[in-house]
C-alpha cells in the first residue's frame, strides 16, 4: 500500500501513511500564475495498492480539480487498486432540492469522483445519509466524534455538558458526551433558505456553572455555534468550547465565536489550520 498525500492534505496524509507503516509517494504541486493547477509524482505506481488523501475544503473548486489530477495520474501511473479518502467533502450539505430548480450538486461531485476508476471512497462525518448514497461505489464513513471525545477526556473540564446546536447534531453530542462520560442535549435551529439567517429557539437546560462543549459537522460562518454560545453564556455557563469535525472558519468566524463567549474551538485535520487540535488519521486508518 502507498499513500499519496494530496496538496489540501500534507499533514493528515503522512499520518495515515505513519499510521499504516507504508511509503508516501513523492508529489509535486504548484499553481500557475493564472490560478490553474499541477501535479506531478515521479514514480512508478504499477500494480501498487494506492489511497489518496485529499481534502476538498476552500478553495473547493481548486481542491476538486487536483483531486481528479491525482486520480487520473494515479491511474495511468498503473495503481492496481485506488481508495480515495476526501477528509471534507465540498457541497455536501446541498445533497437535495431544497428549492425548486435547485442543482442537487453532491451528485455532480460524486459522479465525477467515481468516474476516475475509483475502488472505494471514504468519507469522515458526512452532512446527510444523502450523501453516502449519492455514490455508486463502495463508501465508507467514519467519525471524529469519539477522538474528539477523547480530547475532552484528556482535559479537566468543570461539570461538563454536551451540546448540540441543531436536533441534526444530538447524533453527535452523543458520541462525544459518551466518552466524556456527561449528560447532554440540543438547540431547536431554524435557517432562512434564501438569506441564510439563522434562528435558535430558546430551551432552558442546565448549564449553570457548567462546561459547555458545543459540538456539530461543520462550523463555517460561526453563526450557528456562537447562537448556542450565547444562550448558553446567558444561562450561567462556565467555559464554552466549540468543536466539530470540520472547521470551515470562513468570513469573521473566529470573532464572532469569541465574541459570543466561546473559550477554544476544536477541529480535526479534516481542514489542516490552527484549530487541527484532533487527528482523523486513527479513525480513517481503521477502515482501511
Ligand atoms: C448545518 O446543518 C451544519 O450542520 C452546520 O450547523 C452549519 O453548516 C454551520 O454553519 P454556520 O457555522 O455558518 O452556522
Amino acid at each position: 500500500m502507498i499513500v499519496v498525500a494530496g496538496p489540501a492534505s500534507p499533514k493528515l496524509g503522512k499520518r495515515v501513511a505513519e499510521l499504516l507503516e507504508c511509503e508516501l509517494a513523492p508529489l509535486e504541486w504548484k499553481r500557475f500564475p493564472d490560478g490553474e493547477s499541477y501535479i506531478r509524482i515521479p514514480g512508478d505506481l504499477k500494480g501498487e495498492s494506492v489511497v489518496v488523501v485529499q481534502s476538498t475544503s476552500p478553495p473547493q473548486d481548486k481542491r476538486l480539480m487536483e483531486l481528479f489530477f491525482i486520480l487520473d495520474l494515479i491511474n495511468e501511473l498503473g495503481a492496481r487498486e485506488v481508495t480515495v479518502v476526501i477528509p471534507y467533502l465540498a457541497y455536501m450539505r446541498q445533497d437535495k432540492r431544497f428549492r425548486e430548480g435547485e442543482v442537487v450538486s453532491i451528485k455532480v461531485v460524486s459522479r465525477l469522483i467515481e468516474s476516475f476508476n475509483v475502488d472505494r471512497v471514504i468519507l469522515v462525518d458526512v452532512h446527510s445519509r444523502k450523501v453516502l448514497d449519492s455514490f455508486n461505489v463502495d463508501v465508507a464513513e467514519v467519525s471524529a466524534m469519539p477522538l474528539i471525545g477523547s480530547y475532552f477526556s484528556s482535559i479537566d473540564l468543570v461539570n461538563p455538558f454536551v451540546l448540540a446546536p441543531d436536533k441534526k447534531a444530538l447524533i453527535l453530542a452523543e458520541r462525544v458526551a459518551e466518552k466524556i462520560g456527561c449528560k447532554y442535549d440540543f438547540l431547536e435551529k431554524r435557517r432562512d433558505r434564501i438569506t441564510g439567517e439563522i434562528k435558535t429557539y430558546f430551551k432552558k437546560i442546565n448549564v449553570k456553572g457548567r462546561d459547555v462543549v458545543i459540538v456539530d459537522d461543520i462550523i463555517s460562518t460561526g453563526g450557528t455555534i456562537a447562537n448556542a454560545a450565547e444562550m448558553a453564556r446567558s444561562l450561567g455557563a462556565r467555559r464554552i468550547y466549540a468543536a466539530c469535525t470540520h472547521a470551515l472558519l470562513v468570513k469573521n468566524a473566529l470573532m464572532r465565536l469569541s465574541s459570543a463567549g466561546v473559550f477554544e474551538i476544536i477541529g480535526t485535520d479534516t481542514i489542516e489550520s490552527n484549530v487541527s487540535k484532533v487527528s482523523v488519521a486513527p479513525a480513517i486508518v481503521s477502515v482501511l
